[in-house]
């Protein structure tokens, strides 16, 4: 099975077209988004249609259970905060909806499972060794036979190894494709469709071969000035458009 990887929409529609163009020419079997369709840009309702006429698979991101319970937005840094208060006045009931009925994890087969922070918190990282080491303990004790782990949140492509030894480390990111070996077990990032900060303003996914164990990251330019105008005229905090030019 070919897997296209998607994660960090947030409400970045410029981006998403974009990157779903890109994915049309790969012959995927299926596209999963790894949370947080909505918060940042201006087009929530847009890029939620769109992912559903797709036939998209979803799971709950942190921005994605805020905008439908605010309390859960309260570590929310102010920007994050008030975007999130704009993108629930904008939701239609149907999307309002489909975003609350989003599930935290989804296993793809028996061994792959999608999540957005980790598999027990959509609002937890794995940025650093120790928080990698926790989610792959996880694997080996309460998720088996699930050997790769699908992630979003931080925004960064990541790819995290744990081989049959217990030596887990980071693989560098390559344009080409990534052979993985299956008596390993794995922890994936493609990075961020709406909002990279990996410091390269390209929106970011990642192709996945179940079958042929490979991995290729992608990178897609797409119209950044007019996403920046739209986060404009809804009178959203600017920063929210400067970022994208830095991916930041
Ligand atoms: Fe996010």
């Amino acid at each position: 099975m070919k897997l296209a990887l998607i994660s960090d929409v947030h409400a970045n529609l410029e981006a998403l077209e974009a990157v779903l163009q890109s994915i049309d020419g790969e012959g995927v079997d299926l596209i999963v988004h790894l949370g947080d369709l909505v918060g940042y840009n201006a087009n929530p309702n847009e890029c939620i249609d769109l992912i559903r006429q797709e036939q998209i698979l979803c799971v709950a991101g942190n921005h994605d259970r805020a905008v439908i319970d605010i309390n859960l937005a309260q570590d929310f840094n102010i920007i994050a905060y008030q975007s999130i208060i704009w993108s629930g006045a904008q939701l239609t009931a149907e999307n309002r909806i489909f975003l609350q009925e989003l599930p935290i994890t989804r296993l793809i087969g028996d061994r792959f499972l999608a999540c957005h922070g980790t598999p027990v918190n959509p609002d937890a990282y794995i940025s650093y060794l120790f928080q990698g080491k926790r989610v792959f303990n996880m694997l080996r004790r309460e998720l088996q036979p699930v050997v790769v782990c699908l992630f979003g949140h931080t925004h960064r492509r990541a790819v995290w190894r744990r081989d049959i030894r217990g030596k887990i480390v980071q693989l560098p990111i390559s344009e080409q494709r990534t052979y993985l070996t299956k008596d390993n077990l794995y922890l994936i990032n493609p990075g961020s469709v709406g909002q990279p900060r990996n410091q390269i303003p390209l929106a970011s996914y990642a192709v996945f071969d179940t079958d042929e164990y490979w991995l290729h990251f992608k990178l897609v330019p797409y119209n950044i000035r007019f996403a920046q105008k739209k986060i404009l005229a809804a009178n959203l905090p600017p920063y929210l458009a400067e970022r994208l030019a830095y991916g930041v």
